[in-house]
């Protein structure tokens, strides 16, 4: 199912490239005993945005701020330790964009999770 992947130090990232909303996509890389891309360093965010290039696709990241606005966390609650917002991001367009979505040029943009993604996931 994840043909396409790279290795940070002891994380790997794999893509099948199909795109999901960002529920179905969290589903299926945590049914896959892993989470979605959550890159936590220039290294991590350079080898996510390799494979989003290479698909050609914006892809999700785990991260939300669902639960108080303007706060990104991972899925286990920790706030950020990394970002790499593009200019004037995040900005919660139309009070409606609680995932986040890295571009093919590794900038990140707040987006609404409503919408299809590349699904990347780390193991
Ligand atoms: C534009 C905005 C971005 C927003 C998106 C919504 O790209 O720059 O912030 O998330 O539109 O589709
Ligand atoms: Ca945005």
């Amino acid at each position: 199912m994840f043909p396409d992947g790279r290795s940070v130090g002891e994380k790997v990232f794999k893509t099948g490239g199909f795109e999901k909303t960002f529920a179905d996509a969290q589903q299926i890389c945590t049914q896959a005993g892993g989470q979605l891309a959550s890159p936590r360093s220039a290294a991590e965010n350079e080898a996510v945005r390799q494979l989003a290039s290479a698909h050609n696709k914006a892809a999700y990241l785990s991260m939300t701020d669902a639960r108080t606005e303007g706060t990104f966390i991972y899925p286990t609650g920790e706030p950020l330790v990394y970002s790499n917002w593009g200019p004037g991001e995040p900005n919660n367009d139309g009070n409606a964009e609680h995932c986040v979505e890295i571009y093919t040029n590794g900038k990140w943009n707040d987006k609404n999770c409503g919408e299809q993604r590349l699904v990347i996931c780390e193991f």
